[in-house]
């Protein structure tokens, strides 16, 4: 499963970055709005610090001002994923821009009859939000299982990234239900590396190598 990182705080990322593990990036007009930088010059300072897919969203709600707003987009950098939201309009922006060449990340999807819809205009991603189901009494995760099963059943290409996610356990799930992506907050990716038994481990092994030999042997 690819890792995204769910910010547009450059911080954040440099950080993610740095670790080696991060494949992209997801924005929405929240988190670009919560940098407070135009969503243009944010977008590409975020394309310096990662390569890979990188998600940036109209903001236009009718279908020929999403599609001018999203080749601006896609204009910035050769990574930049153009994201429209799953309404009759954005399905509409999202079958021209896909057929223009433009990589589409269709978004506020919360059910696999969206789902669907979407990988029929083409979409590039889909971006199923499992929290906010959660939040609202629903189990997300059986919509990114029944997407997976939907798109197998008729080889759709459309890949499946699993938004919204909130803890460790929604990324473990997400990948057994067989997302192709997972974006999560930093801090979620953060916490993917804890185990107390590596820290108590590693621990250990220092103490038996420090009784022994003090200092790390010199390279010679
Ligand atoms: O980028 C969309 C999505 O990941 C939002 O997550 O936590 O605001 O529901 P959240």
């Amino acid at each position: 499963m690819k890792f995204f990182l769910d910010t547009a705080n450059l911080d954040e990322l440099k950080k993610g970055a740095s670790w080696g593990v991060v494949d992209g990036v997801t924005t929405n007009p929240s988190l670009i709005a919560k940098e407070g930088r135009d969503i243009k010059d944010q977008v590409r300072l975020i394309c310096d610090i990662v390569d890979g897919d990188i998600s940036a969203e109209v903001v236009a709600t009718e279908a020929g001002e999403m599609m001018r707003e999203g080749r601006e987009l896609a204009r910035l950098h050769r990574n930049v994923v153009v994201k429209c939201p799953l309404t009759r309009e954005g399905i509409k922006a999202t079958k021209a821009l896909s057929q223009e060449g433009i990589r589409v990340n269709v978004t506020l999807c919360f059910s696999p009859a969206q789902a669907l819809i979407a990988a029929k205009a083409g979409a590039y991603i889909i971006s199923p939000f499992v929290g906010r189901l959660d939040d609202v009494g629903h189990i997300g995760m059986d919509v990114i299982r029944d997407i997976a099963t939907i798109y197998k059943n008729y080889g759709f290409k459309t890949q499946i990234l699993a938004a919204s996610l909130r803890h460790t356990l929604h990324v473990i799930e997400a990948a057994r239900a067989g997302a192709h992506i997972g974006t999560m907050p930093f801090k979620v990716l953060d916490q993917l590396f804890n185990h107390p038994l590596t820290d108590k481990g590693l621990d250990q092994f220092l103490k038996d190598w420090n009784k022994v030999f003090q200092e790390a042997p010199v390279a010679r």
